[in-house]
Parts: structure tokens; sequence; C-alpha cells
């Protein structure tokens, strides 16, 4: 049972069990879940209120049509045992889901947390599309790279550089916006989109629930915008399947290099990195062969990165970007 799960989101006008906290269908894990209820914490439940009132910038009485069940949701979640920093440590990516749909809480939770990242300039230069339909997640998994968490997942979330809202708003006022053409804007919504999906990922983990990013949204960018519909000056940056994990393959935490290799003290040494590197080749050679995988760290980055095809169609990003009204300049 997630987290989620266990604090099912009620509110003092709303008192019914989520239905769609119990299983679905038939299946091998379709038992009925025991729900505790939500505990009564009026107090609590005002403070996340004003949370996401002061988010979106609304009074207290309109935070709940801000963002549906967000409030309700930050209030039960603030019982749970897990820090931040125990999330974050936590973290592993997870591709084994139940077929259970999500609780309609999740998905207005993470786009608050979302929206709560950091955001360069306030320019907000992202937007996320929410995929349940299964038939257009198999038409998006058969775009990036047929992975099948994706085809059986119970959301994907595909995150975008969006500077065709900014435009379109510019037009409005009878202006334009040539620098949504530069380079540096691309990065900028490029990094908007990355801040705001991992920030969803850490709400996500925190309330018990799995995910795992897709990079293959990258591999045909403009079947997909098509696919998504997405305006001219909007590109998808990075995908994102949540689900309920499958407690049968819970996946283990995978070591990071040292902080030797990675943290520089005022200026930048690469020789101090080969032998924290080493270290770690080491390591990885034994974790990647417990998980039945052959060869280390070294030699899977160096395949990833060979070129020749290794980036399945992504080493075209800057023209699919120009033809999709992000030309980078
Ligand atoms: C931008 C990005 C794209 C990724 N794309 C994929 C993907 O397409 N398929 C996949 O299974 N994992 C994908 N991952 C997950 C990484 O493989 C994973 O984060 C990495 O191996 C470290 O493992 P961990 O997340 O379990 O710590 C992606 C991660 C990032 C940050």
């Amino acid at each position: 049972m997630t987290a989620i799960d266990a604090f099912p989101v009620t509110t003092p006008t709303e008192t019914a069990p989520d239905p769609t906290t119990r299983p679905a269908g038939r299946t091998a894990h379709a038992r009925p879940v025991r729900h505790r209820e939500a505990p009564e914490r009026p107090g609590r439940l005002a403070v996340a209120r004003a949370q996401v009132a002061a988010r979106y910038g609304v009074s207290r009485r309109r935070a709940d049509a801000a963002a549906p069940q967000v409030a309700a949701t930050v209030a039960a979640a603030a019982d749970l045992p897990r820090s931040v920093l125990d999330v974050q440590l936590a973290h592993r990516s997870v591709r084994r889901f139940l077929p259970r749909p999500l609780a309609p809480s999740v998905l207005p939770t993470l786009v608050a947390a979302a929206q709560s990242a950091p955001t360069s300039s306030n320019l907000q230069l992202w937007s996320v599309v929410a995929i349940t339909d299964p038939a257009r997640l198999a038409r998006v998994a058969k775009l990036s790279g047929e992975q099948d968490h994706v085809r059986c997942a119970p959301l994907l979330l595909v995150w975008v550089a969006d500077v065709a809202r900014v435009r379109t708003l510019a037009a409005r006022r009878g202006r334009s916006v040539p620098a949504t053409g530069y380079l540096e804007t691309t990065v900028a919504a490029f990094l908007d989109a990355a801040l705001a999906a991992q920030n969803a990922v850490v709400a996500a983990e925190s309330l018990g629930l799995g995910t795992v990013y897709l990079g293959g949204v990258r591999d045909a960018p403009e079947a997909l915008a098509a696919e998504l519909r997405l305006p001219r000056g909007a590109a998808p940056v990075v995908g994102l399947v949540v689900g309920h994990p499958d407690p049968g393959c819970p996946g283990r935490v995978k070591p990071r290099l040292p902080q030797a290799a990675v943290l520089h003290h005022e200026t930048y040494d690469v020789n101090r990195q080969l032998r924290p590197v080493a270290a770690y080749e080491r390591r990885m050679a034994e974790f990647y062969r417990d998980e039945g995988l052959e060869g280390g760290w070294v030699a899977r980055a160096v395949t990833r990165l060979r070129g020749n095809g290794s980036l399945r169609g992504r080493e075209h990003l800057r023209s699919a970007l120009a033809a999709l009204g992000l030309p980078s300049w």
C-alpha cells in the first residue's frame, strides 16, 4: 500500500472514499485495499490550504479550486515518516508497476510540486501533457523506444519546453519575442521543464509511488509533437512514467560516483577523478553482475556515447527543434 492509499484524500465536504484507490479489474493484485480514515487535522489542512493558496496566488477559499485535492494530500502527507532527504537518498527508478490506476489527487499534487520548482526569470517556459489513454500510451511507446513500462503505465507525463505560450501572449499584445529563438531560451525552457519534472519525482516518491524517466520522447520529437498536438514552439523534453511500484520487483539503489569524482573545491581538477572513478568501476561491475549484466560503468558510458546511432535518433535534435519552432540560434 502506498502512502497515497493510506491517506485517502477526504475533505470536510468530501467524505466518500476515493473509488480509484481500489485495485482495477480482476488482477493478481485485485484485493480490497483497507483504508485508514484520513486523520482529522483541520489545523494541518488549513496550513496546507494556505500553502496551496500562496503557490497559486489565490485566497485560501479558492485553494481547492486552484489545485483540486492538493491541500488535503499535503495535509495527509505531513504524517508520513520520511523526510525529503530520506526520499531523495532512497531514489531508484521503477520499471514494474501494479496494474492499478492512480488516485485522482495524484496528478494535481505532482503538478503543484512541479510548479513549485524555481523557474528561470519566472518565465515558466514549460508545460506537461498527462497521458492515461492506453491507445495513446502504445503510440507514444512506439515512438520512444518501445519500453514495456510505458505501454502499461497508469500515467505518463510528457514534460515540454514551451515558448509557444509566451509567443501567443506577446502576439495578443501586438509584440514579438524574437529572443525565444535563441539557444539561451531553449536551454532555459529545457532547464525549467527538467526542474519541474524532478520536483514531481520527489513528490511522487514521497507518496510511495514509483517513477522512471523516459528520454525516448526525444527519439522522434516531431512525430511525438504531432501525436500530442503540441503547438509550434513546444518540444518534448523528457517523459515520466508514474505508478504504484510492483513490490515483487523492488529494484535497488544504484550507486553513484564517489563525491571525489564530482565535487571540486574552488577549481576543477581532472586528475583527482581517476582514482575514485576506478573504485566506482569495480563497485559497478559487481552491481551489474548481480543484476545479470556484463561490463562496468565506463564501458556502458562509452557505448552509449559512441555515436553511429547510439542516441537512437536524438543526434538530430537540433534540426528537430528547429522544425518545431525552437531554432536555438
Ligand atoms: C533524462 C533522463 C532520461 C531517462 N530515460 C530513461 C529511459 O528512457 N528508460 C529508462 O528505463 N530509464 C531512463 N532513465 C532512468 C535512468 O536510466 C536512471 O535514472 C539511471 O540509470 C540511474 O538509476 P536510478 O534512477 O535507479 O538511480 C532516464 C533518466 C533521466 C534523468
